[in-house]
Parts: structure tokens; sequence; C-alpha cells
């Protein structure tokens, strides 16, 4: 073997901070879960205020700081001998409201990450895992993960790039929110337009009930309703808005799924599909965003699309060109790229 040292060297630098990455994801999720960021966003504490503040133990308290402070998700000021979050750690790790806050990511990450043992046996066998069959922190994590981004966007851009939608909505529509979650885009939706009538679908029971619960929380209850079905069978007809948020690459028969969403729009309706962003050639994918999306689709997107009738694996980097193919095979005749984010590619598809 003609091993390069410094190419080697780059390479176990790159793994220390993956390694560290990765255990990280567990340090996250306890300082979120215990509350230790929001009290370091009041002030600069040392490790036995935090404990104090927060009702923990000190000693678990400053190995935890000690881990924050070396992975740059805490500040340390050895000379006070005291912790604190800059503004812009403070905005993404203790703000839930705010459109960088990650900590769900993580949770997103554990709760997926259960799954290993059963996705490594998929390997060798081929078979499919549900969406409902994960750690409940998969669903928990992905409504905290995604809210944000969708608090951010929904309905200050992505709602207006959709041709004359907005104004509906405005009047008074009726809008299915398909494979829904635990509901965050429809009640999102609710708040801002209250004229509206909205109902989020899922197939996942325990989603639907969370869905109910923010619904009742956010006091749009009046306005949303959400029932458990299928994509491929959801009840109603005549809407003027069908959406659906990362989940149409999660299905196992997108494209019954497409034509049942065709039937059930009035006959000028619109249909949002929210999509991770993706280019169409996997080399252009082999980046940061790529790895992330690649990743949770091998432990969630890909096994539940196998799990389903067809099982098309379209996989979370389908790109634009594969969803054309799906969306348009179902009789849509126009579909367009209405806008993106650096982490979503919204397009409008319409009868
Ligand atoms: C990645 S989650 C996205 C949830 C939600 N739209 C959001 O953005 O927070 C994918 C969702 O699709 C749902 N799903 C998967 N296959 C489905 C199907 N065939 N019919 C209805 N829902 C489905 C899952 O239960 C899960 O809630």
């Amino acid at each position: 073997m003609a091993v390069d040292t410094e190419k080697l060297n780059a390479f176990l630098g790159r793994f220390v901070g993956d390694l560290g990455a990765a255990v990280h994801a567990g340090m996250v999720v306890i300082g979120d879960r215990l509350g230790l960021y929001r009290a370091l966003a009041t002030g600069p504490l040392s490790s036995a205020e935090l404990a104090r503040k927060t009702g923990t133990d000190e000693r678990y308290v400053r190995e935890w700081l000690s881990s924050q402070a070396a992975g740059g998700y805490v500040t340390y000021d050895a000379a006070a001998g005291n912790f604190s979050l800059s503004e812009e750690q403070a905005f993404a790790l203790a703000m839930e409201d705010s459109p960088a806050y990650v900590p769900g990511a993580f949770e997103l990450a554990l709760g997926s990450l259960q799954a290993v043992p059963r996705i490594t046996e998929a390997f060798r066998s081929g078979a499919g895992m549900g969406w409902h069959e994960h750690d409940p922190q998969v669903f928990h994590g992905c409504e905290k993960f995604f809210r944000p981004g969708y608090a951010a966007n929904l309905v200050s851009s992505w709602i207006p790039a959709l041709n004359g939608v907005r104004e509906k909505l405005e009047h008074g529509a009726s809008v299915a929110d398909a494979g829904c979650g635990q509901g965050a885009s429809t009640v999102l939706m609710a708040q801002a337009f209250p004229k509206s009538r909205f109902v989020g679908f899922d197939y996942h029971q325990a989603s639907i009930d969370a869905a109910r619960a923010s619904a009742q929380r956010h006091g749009v209850a009046d306005r949303v309703r959400f029932e458990v079905a299928r994509s491929k069978d959801f009840p109603g007809g005549g809407y003027d808005l069908v959406t659906m948020f990362d989940c149409l690459h999660d299905m196992g028969d997108p494209k019954g799924a497409a034509q049942h969403v065709r039937r059930s729009l009035a006959a000028d309706g619109t249909w949002m599909i929210v999509e991770p962003f993706a280019h169409d050639e996997l080399e252009a994918n082999l980046n940061p965003v790529g790895r992330v999306y690649y990743s949770f689709s091998t432990l969630l997107c890909t096994p539940c699309s196998r799990s389903q009738e067809v099982g098309l694996c379209l996989g979370a980097q389908a790109g634009e060109k594969r969803m054309r193919e799906v969306v348009t095979s179902a009789g849509f005749t126009r579909f367009r790229r209405a806008t993106e984010t650096p982490f979503n590619l919204v397009y409008e598809a319409r009868p």
C-alpha cells in the first residue's frame, strides 16, 4: 500500500469532526430538553450557576458545557470561568421561534438512528420500514426541525410564488394538506388565512393525534381538521389547493397519489409540492446538504416508500426531472419550479 500521509491525515481530521458531530447529536438533544441553552441565553453562567438555574447536577453540566464549548455551540470565557451563548448561538439553539432553530434536527437524527439494526437487515432482505414503525423522536423531531423553515417561508414566499393562490386563500378557499405529519404546515396556513378551511391527512394515527392537539393549542381548531387517510384515497373534492410537504418522495406510489390529487382538485386548483432541495444528477448533490438528505433518505424515506404498494423509492434527492415525470404522467398539464430555498424546492402543478 502506498498511503499518502498527508491525504490520510486530512481524512482522519475529517473523521474526528464527524465522530464529534455524531455524539454531539445527543448533547444537543440533552441541552434542549433540559433547558440548558435557554438558561445560558440569559447571560454568562458558571457550571454551578447553570446547574442551579435548571435543577440539574453540576458535574454533568460541567462535562456537557465543555463538550459544547469544544464544538463551538457555547462560548467559554477562560478568564471569567463562565459560559455563554453568542447572539447567533442563542438564535439557533435557544429560540424555538427563530427560523434557524436547529435542535429538532438532532432529535430527528437520534430517532432515525434507532432504526439502524432494522435497516441493516433491510439492506439484505430488501424489506421496507414504514414511517409509523420508527422511534417517536422521528415524528416529534421532524415537526420541530421543519416548522421553523415553514414559519419563515411558507406564508411569506412559497404561497405568493404560486399563481393566484394567495388571493384565493385570503378570500376563503378549501385546502387539503396530504402527508401532513403533525400538522405544522396546516396550522401555519390556518393561522395566516382565517377565511379558508383546511384538512390535514396522514396515514399515521399518532401524528394525526399530535396535529389535532396542535390545532387546539394554536387556536385554529375552528378552521382545521385532521383525519387519518392515505394520499391515494383521502376524502373530499373540489379543493382549491392541495399541498404536500416533504412527503411525496416517501410514498410507495407517488404517481397513484398524483392521480388522486388530480381527481380531488377543482378545475382551476393548484397542487403545491414541497420537496428537499436536490439537483438532477448525483454528482451535483455530493455536498453537505446532499449528505444530510441521502443519509436520512437511507434510514427513513427509501424504506418508507419500499414498505408501501409499488415501492417506487424516489428518495429524498429525487430532483426536478423525476418529479416532473411523476406529476405529468398523472395528467397534470403544467408543472414548474415556483421557488426554492437552500433546503427546499417548491413546485406548482396545475391540471
Ligand atoms: C417527512 S414526514 C413530513 C411530514 C409533514 N408533511 C411535515 O412536513 O412536517 C413524511 C410524512 O408522510 C407520511 N406518509 C408517508 N406515506 C404516506 C401515504 N402513503 N399516505 C399518507 N401519508 C404518508 C408519513 O406518515 C409522514 O408523516
